[in-house]
Order: C-alpha cells, then structure tokens, then sequence
C-alpha cells in the first residue's frame, strides 16, 4: 500500500514531523512517498493521504490548502488524515487548532490533529521576528514525538484493518 504524506513547512519543524510520521509508515510496512503539498500529484498512486501545514497567523500554508482545495474531489475518495503544527508554549497569543476544520470537512478527513510547534527566533524572517518580539513569543520546541508517533501508529493500524477486510 502506498501512503503520499504531503508536508508544507515554512522553517522546517513540521517537515520533521512528516519525516517522524513516514518513518512509523514505512516501518509498519507502507511504501511512503513524503513531498510538499502539489495539486499536480498522481493521486491514483496512492490508497492513503497525510496531509500536514505549519500554521501561520491562523491560516495553513498557501500551498496545503491549494492542494486540498483543488483535490478535495480525489481526496474525499481516499482514507486522509491531516495535521497541523501550530502553538508553542511561550506565547497564548496564537489561537491553536482550528485553522484546519474547514479543510478537513472539505476533503472528508478521518482526523485533525494539532501538534505543539517549534520556534527559533534566528531562522525567522525579520517581519516574523518583529512579531514573536511583540507577542513574547521565546524559543520553544514543543513539538512530542511520542504523540506525534503515536498518531501515526493509530494511521498504520486502520490502514492495516481495513487491508485485511478487503482481502
Ligand atoms: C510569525 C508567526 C506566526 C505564527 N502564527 C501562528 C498561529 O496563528 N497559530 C499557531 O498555532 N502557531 C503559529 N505560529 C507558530 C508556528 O506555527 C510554529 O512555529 C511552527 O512550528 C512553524 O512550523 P514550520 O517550522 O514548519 O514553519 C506562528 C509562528 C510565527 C513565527
């Protein structure tokens, strides 16, 4: 079985978090392709769908949401799961979880999960520094790889239930 998990990262953590999730994936069997989100893909190829975004001041990257917008047809069809990286713990300012509902309604999504983000402030763009400055955001890496393995071991397992009833 193949499973496509489609990343969008600004500054890399929630890539990580793709690379954590396809690695449970391929462990467990899968044949896991790991890509940033293209509304080109060939969905035909695969019989399952991660799709994850960073999210910036509210909203899931331009690209995760063209994809899912432009595929929601095809997607609809498949199993999907979608997650979102968004707060970090030195700041409530930022409203986490959310910003993916309506894509997930969209695409008929089997879960949305929200995984604690990372930030450090000298990767950030200077416009994103005046704003974690403002917010008192500080650096934090709140990002669980135990959850974050744990979710996609519960993927591979109905992935694995449900091969075995077609069978
Ligand atoms: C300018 C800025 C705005 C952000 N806005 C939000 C937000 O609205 N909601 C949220 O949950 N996280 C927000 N975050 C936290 C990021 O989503 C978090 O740092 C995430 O891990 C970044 O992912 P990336 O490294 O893949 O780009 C923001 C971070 C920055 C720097």
């Amino acid at each position: 079985m193949r499973v496509l998990v489609a990343v969008a990262s600004k500054h890399g953590s929630t890539a990580e978090i793709g690379d954590a999730i396809s690695r449970v994936l391929v462990d467990a069997g899968y044949e896991v392709y790991q890509a940033v989100p293209d509304p080109d893909v060939a969905l035909e190829r695969f019989d399952a769908v991660v799709c994850g975004s960073a999210v910036y001041g509210g909203s899931w990257r331009p690209d995760a949401v063209r994809f899912l917008e432009v595929r929601a047809d095809d997607l609809r069809a498949k199993p999907v799961w979608l997650f979102e990286t968004g707060p970090v713990s030195s700041v409530d300012l930022i409203e986490p979880g959310g910003a993916g509902i309506a894509l997930g309604s969209l695409v008929a999504a089997r879960g949305l999960q929200v995984f604690g983000g990372k930030l450090d402030r000298s990767r950030l763009t200077v416009g994103e520094k005046v704003i974690t400055r403002i917010v008192g955001a500080t650096d934090s890496d709140d990002r669980d790889w135990d959850v974050i393995k744990a979710w996609a071991g519960k993927i591979a397992e109905t992935l694995d239930k449900e091969a075995q009833v077609s069978s």
